[in-house]
């Protein structure tokens, strides 16, 4: 395997060694934050969902107003990355970044400006054995924007909750708004009461998930009943199943809430059984 920074990536229209990019530090994503990104999955060489990441990210460009992006053309990006890397791409994350791009400091939007776009691939993330045992989660309170549709490359709030996570040996941390349960720092949240499987509907409060989107498709074809509301988090503790959601978790497994045991304390059946579903639609 290439040590990272022997990878090739793509940096404005070039393919080259990660070494080799040069990013302005007046680049408004350094700056500002002022872009967005995705993050996908790459199986077997091949992108898991391409499709529905460029739409969320054309979603996200045009709330933000970057307009002058032909975002088709990332799918070849992403393709000519896989052929420039096949080792790494047996089984990696592909990630993209679009920020507004690099002029001189001033929150009003530059004109004339092109946005900065990087793409690249690194080896997906070990641990999946620990994810199907079974996860801890913490919950804390949403302290981020009303925008959270958008997938912002601000993750200042995400940050903190998910070191907060680590510090008390959660693999997650997840929102609370208004005492119901949002989404997770970087991934969506569903519960099992009774056979439905429910999960915070789509809107400004979290990112619609392409993982939810797939386990909302599987729930669909295996008649599991799906209810799309927000749950109160005094509830989530009368959940008989937990799981989180996302495109490096996968579909997660949750048995603890903060030190509360959820459930029988082990990964349940509704999830074990979208688990394999959601393999199988991988495998094919
Ligand atoms: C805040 C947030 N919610 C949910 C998700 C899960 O989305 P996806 O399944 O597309 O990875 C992510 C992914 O990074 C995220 O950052």
């Amino acid at each position: 395997m290439k040590n990272g920074r022997e990878m090739i990536v793509y940096y404005n229209g070039s393919y080259m060694q990660k070494d080799s990019v040069s990013i302005s530090p007046d680049d408004r994503g350094f700056l500002f934050g002022d872009g967005t990104y995705e993050v996908i999955r790459v199986y077997n060489s091949r992108i898991f969902r391409m499709s529905d990441h460029l739409k969320r990210l054309k979603h996200s460009l045009h709330e933000i107003e970057i307009r002058s992006l032909d975002v088709a053309h990332l799918e070849h990006v992403g393709k000519t990355l896989i052929e420039k890397n096949p080792e790494t791409a047996q089984d990696a994350v592909l990630y993209i970044q679009v920020t507004r791009g690099t002029a001189a400091r001033s929150h009003l939007f530059p004109e004339h400006i092109e946005p900065t776009v990087y793409a690249a691939l690194s080896g997906a993330p070990a641990g999946r054995t620990a994810i199907d045992n079974g996860l801890k989660i913490i919950l804390l309170q949403d302290q981020r924007w009303g925008r959270c549709d958008i997938k912002s490359i601000s993750l200042l709030a995400n940050v903190l909750a998910a070191e907060e996570a680590r510090k008390q040996d959660a693999y997650e941390a997840v929102f609370v708004r208004d005492s119901v349960i949002t989404e997770g720092t970087r991934t969506n949240i569903a519960a099992v009461f009774d056979g439905t499987v429910e999960t915070h509907p789509t809107g400004h409060r979290i990112l619609g998930g392409i993982t939810r989107d797939v386990v909302l498709e599987l729930c669909h074809r295996e008649n599991i009943p799906v209810r799309e509301q927000a749950i109160a988090e005094a509830r989530l503790y009368e959940a008989d199943e937990i799981f989180l959601m996302g495109t490096t978790t996968e579909i997660g497994p949750v048995i603890r809430v903060n030190d509360r045991e959820i459930g029988s304390g082990r990964p349940g059946p509704v999830t074990q059984r979208l688990q394999k579903s959601f393999r199988a639609v991988i495998a094919r």
